[in-house]
């Protein structure tokens, strides 16, 4: 009885190991790089006891094949100095070893592909080891504040390696250097934090469209330097904390800046009249501006908000209200200068001709103001016109641009003007003859008018023509941005169209470039995605290139440096096509292994945009299948956008079709020809199953289906359609597939629908069952529109011989295939989309055309694990939440599937943190 209790209570225990030796074949594990690390510590963490298996220990946690993806031992107390080397930890997602007492070096980290979190704060480490942060790809928080006896070490540039970084802190560790201009490499961050370092150098113009949101940067030892312009260009910014550094210039214009609501700029050098209404900001809550050299009116507080001004500043009066006229002038002069230190130092309190340097007054009247040799840059202001009184005016030897203002050829008083040696250009005023006007030294001057006149009130508008991206300075909102760049697309789009039916009639028979041909009509961010467990990417495992660090599941962000590295940085050689928003590189790892990298040259989508994209590639990149393109990771390198497929050597279905001879391809049979069918047909209708909500679509056309090695076929080239307002994972509808426009109802109702799909597909069958192409001008019209012209035939039965490719020489019993096929062909492009077959159909009619040639193989279309009752939000859903369980791809499901599909590994090889990934 009692043993029987015990073998019933083992039972489980011992078929889950049994599963467990099964699903985990002689892997690699972690327990030396566990065992040393407990050893390390001291003392050993709790729980973390020798006899028992690691993945057992306490804040230890393992995937399914026992390799390590996350150790949590936050405020425990710890000590030692731990291994120089953590990277054989290949699969780890987390380390959280915050708040303890750790020394000596921060271990490297180098390649680890999956790590997404490192927590080293608050711990006594001595050293960072360069390059211990490279090439992690997947990281989003990398922590490391209050490790005060750090050796200064500059912020490493490998870390823009890690495109998807959320949150970076390193406050009180001894970070010196100047900030480096990588932060277009981050998309995603959020969180800046690296107060109480030795941070040198001016603020990186790239923070401009960053969604930076919580940036500090305050307190450094010898100080941060130059403007804070660019703060107007980061409308993401909700708090500032940049007290206690040295910036200069003014504080810019922060209207964009809607979330800001704390803003701390005290103890700083900062100059200039305040941007009006800076006070008024819609979010602001707290403003420090104390111990600046801040001009003109102190600033009123009409929302009462947390607003410090004390100090050294230079305001003009005490209290909120105007300055004097005369005053006015001068600070609209000085800023048109970009209110340079020397006059802030100066030019203090309401009258100017009380101690201020640079001028000088008879009574109360301004009339000479010398600024000869002071290195001041800008323009000449027109407010100089209201010094009435002005007699004298050197402007010599200075970097002033722009040009003379003509007002200046007003002032009554004037005798003296010298604007020798500058850069000054345009027109020059016509002076009375009473003016000594010089103006030597201006090679531009009068020559042509290339300027901008004189300059205006502020400072600040003088740096601001170089954002870098799009959302900068708009004040648009982010639907309406995208609205519009989905009607340029929409249109480059219709005008690829039309350029794609004139090339096909221009260029007939001579067969377009040299491989590939992946012409596309194509929304940028709406990318096609691909799947398949395609040759590519099981090498890529099992072989470990250790090129590509793809990590299992994942959101695959791919380094730049890496893909230039695999296609010789872009050469002419690998180009294997040319599309309407890129090119397509063939690319060769390590192994001999090719992949294919679509180079995208994108428009600037802004944040948004970069948001939906990765969510849009995070789908593309999980979803699965044998007859659909294996999209294995991307790379966003500034506004271009890279696409990292699978490479299909044989080139897609078109050049198979239509330049066989061109390309040197034998024809087609009719046997692969159904073949080829028949895998689009499953592709499309594995699609379909998973498109309950969103809609998958493809651009179904020949040369968007791309043939393997054994010349079957993959669909190509798919991406995702919103079809309800708040589609999520979803970008905006875009454009049908070629095809899909010939479906009659898509003209009328522009919808992406799956039996437009269904039409492209009977298209693309039409195409194959005559070696047609769809639109074909260099026909007479009766013939130049495939569809219309084969459903003709079709009517009479005893047509369809003449109207197939003559090279497929029918024999009867192909002649019962064909016929068949031709059917379909007519179903699939019925007018009526109900009357039109689902993709289903298609499969079953084209499935035992297939089988009488092989009747052995057992096409077992698997779903590879995903439930085909959730919609795609949800099972991406479901995705998410399995992540590091790696439930979905090691499904026994698939590694039953046939075995010309090697199964994705549920692990990665140790192999793969290869030097190589940097
Ligand atoms: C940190 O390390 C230094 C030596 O490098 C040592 O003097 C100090 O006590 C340590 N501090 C803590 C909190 O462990
Ligand atoms: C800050 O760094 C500079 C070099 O950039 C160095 O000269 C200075 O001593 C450092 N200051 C502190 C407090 O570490
Ligand atoms: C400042 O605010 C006032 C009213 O609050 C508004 O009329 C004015 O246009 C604003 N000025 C600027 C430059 O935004
Ligand atoms: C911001 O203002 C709140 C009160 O409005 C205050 O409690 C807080 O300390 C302020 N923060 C800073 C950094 O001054
Ligand atoms: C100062 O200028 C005003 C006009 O702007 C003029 O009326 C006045 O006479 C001037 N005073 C002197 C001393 O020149
Ligand atoms: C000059 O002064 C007048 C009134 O004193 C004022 O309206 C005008 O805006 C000023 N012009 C400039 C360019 O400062
Ligand atoms: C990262 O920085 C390195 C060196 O600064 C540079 O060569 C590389 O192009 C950068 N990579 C990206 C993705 O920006």
């Amino acid at each position: 009885m009692g043993d029987m209790a015990t073998l019933r209570r083992l039972l489980p225990t011992v078929a889950l190991l049994l599963l467990l030796s099964a699903a985990a074949p002689s892997v690699a594990d972690d327990s030396s790089a566990m065992s040393d690390l407990r050893d390390a510590m001291s003392p050993a963490p709790s729980g973390w006891s020798s006899s028992a298996s690691y993945c057992k220990w306490d804040g230890v946690n393992c995937d399914s094949s026992s390799r390590v993806t996350s150790i949590s031992l936050a405020s425990q107390g710890l000590s030692g100095t731990l291994l120089p080397d953590l990277s054989s930890l290949s699969s780890l997602r987390t380390l959280s070893l915050q708040k303890n007492a750790f020394s000596g070096a921060v271990p490297n980290l180098a390649n680890l592909a999956s790590l997404q979190e490192i927590y080293l704060d608050n711990n006594n480490f001595t050293s960072v080891p360069a390059g211990a942060f490279a090439g992690l790809t997947s990281l989003q928080t990398l922590s490391l504040s209050n490790n005060f006896n750090l050796d200064p070490w500059p912020i490493p540039s490998e870390l823009n390696q890690s495109s998807s970084l959320v949150t970076f802190y390193a406050g009180n560790a001894n970070v010196m250097g100047t900030l480096p201009d990588f932060f277009g490499s981050f998309p995603s961050l959020q969180s800046l934090r690296l107060s109480y370092n030795n941070l040198t150098g001016p603020l990186p113009p790239s923070f401009a469209g960053s969604g930076i949101q919580n940036l500090w940067l305050n307190n450094q030892a010898q100080g941060l330097s130059g403007t804070i312009d660019v703060l107007s260009r980061m409308p993401a910014l909700s708090q500032a904390w940049l007290h206690k550094n040295s910036f200069t210039g003014p504080i810019p214009d922060l209207s964009k800046c809607e979330s800001l609501f704390d803003l701390q700029v005290r103890d700083n050098e900062l100059t200039g009249v305040m941007p009006a209404n800076l006070t008024s900001l819609p979010s602001l809550k707290n403003v420090s501006l104390d111990n600046n050299k801040l001009q003109g009116p102190v600033p009123d507080n009409p929302n009462k908000i947390q607003l410090t001004y004390d100090g050294t500043n230079s305001f003009c009066n005490t209290a909120p209200g105007p300055c004097s006229p005369q005053v006015t002038t001068l600070l609209e002069i000085a800023g048109a200068l970009g209110y340079p230190t020397t006059l802030a130092e100066s030019w203090e309190g309401n009258d100017a001709c009380q101690g201020w340097s640079f001028v000088t007054c008879q009574g109360k009247n301004v009339t000479s103001v010398n600024f000869s040799k002071q290195h001041f840059a800008g323009t000449i202001s027109p407010a100089f016109a209201n010094l009435t009184s002005l007699r004298s005016l050197l402007l010599n030897d200075n970097d002033l641009t722009g040009s003379i203002p003509d007002s200046l050829a007003k002032l009554p008083q004037l005798q003296i003007l010298d604007v020798s040696n500058n850069n000054l250009s345009g027109k020059v005023p016509v002076f009375p003859a009473s003016v000594k006007f010089t103006s030597t030294g201006n090679p531009l001057l009068g020559k042509s008018s290339s300027g901008s006149g004189g300059g205006g009130g502020s400072g600040s508008d003088a740096n601001s023509g170089s954002s870098p991206s799009a959302t900068n300075g708009s004040s648009v909102s982010a639907g309406l941005i995208a609205a519009i760049v989905s009607t340029v697309l929409v249109f480059l789009a219709i005008v690829l169209f039309v350029l794609y039916r004139f090339c096909y009639a221009k260029r007939k028979n001579t067969g377009i470039g040299k491989g590939k041909n992946l012409e596309k009509g194509k929304e940028v961010a709406k990318v096609n995605g691909m799947n398949g467990h395609g040759g590519v990417q099981s090498e890529m495992h099992s072989q470990s290139s250790g090129d590509l660090p793809v990590f299992d599941g994942g959101n695959v962000a791919i380094s730049i440096d890496v893909l230039r590295q695999v296609t010789d940085d872009f050469s002419e050689a690998n180009i294997l096509g040319r599309g309407g928003f890129g090119v397509v590189y063939k690319g060769e790892l390590h192994d001999g292994t090719m992949i294919a990298v679509k180079r995208m040259e994108s428009l600037a989508i802004g944040n948004k945009g970069l948001d939906e994209f990765q969510s849009e590639l995070a789908v593309l990149t999980k979803v699965r299948h044998r007859h659909l393109v294996a999209l294995l990771g991307y790379c966003i390198n500034g506004n271009e956008r890279l696409l990292v497929y699978e490479h299909m050597p044989q080139g897609t279905l078109a050049q198979h079709l239509f330049e066989c001879e061109a390309m040197g391809y034998p024809r087609l049979t009719w046997k692969q020809r159904v073949t080829i069918a028949l895998d689009v047909a499953r592709g499309v209708e594995y699609l379909h199953s998973l498109a309950q909500q969103s809609f998958i679509h493809r651009d179904l056309k020949p040369s968007n289906i791309l043939l393997g090695d054994d010349m079957r076929a993959k669909v190509a080239d798919f991406g995702l359609v919103k079809n309800a307002p708040d589609g999520k994972y979803s970008l905006e509808t875009r454009l049908a597939g070629t095809f899909g426009y010939l479906a009659p109802e898509y003209a009328a109702t522009g919808r992406v629908t799956t039996k437009v799909d269904v039409y492209a597909f009977g298209v693309v069958l039409m195409e194959i069952l005559t070696g047609r192409k769809a639109l074909d001008d260099s026909l007479p019209d009766d013939r130049a529109h495939l569809v219309t012209w084969f459903r003709r035939a079709l009517i009479n039965k005893e047509n369809i011989p003449k109207a197939i490719d003559q090279t497929l020489n029918p024999v009867d019993d192909t002649l019962e295939s064909i016929s068949k096929v031709a059917e379909l062909a007519g179903h699939c492009t019925a007018r009526e989309p109900f009357q039109r077959p689902d993709m289903g159909h298609a499969v079953n009619i084209l499935s035992p055309l297939v089988e009488q040639w092989k009747p052995s193989s057992q096409e077992d279309e698997d779903n590879y694990g995903i439930d085909l009752h959730l919609s795609l939000p949800q099972a991406l859903e479901r995705w998410q939440a399995d992540e590091g369980s790696t439930s979905m791809f090691n499904s026994s499901s698939l590694s039953q599937t046939q075995s010309s599909i090697p199964p994705k590994p549920a692990y990665f090889p140790d192999t793969f943190n290869s030097t190589d990934c940097r």
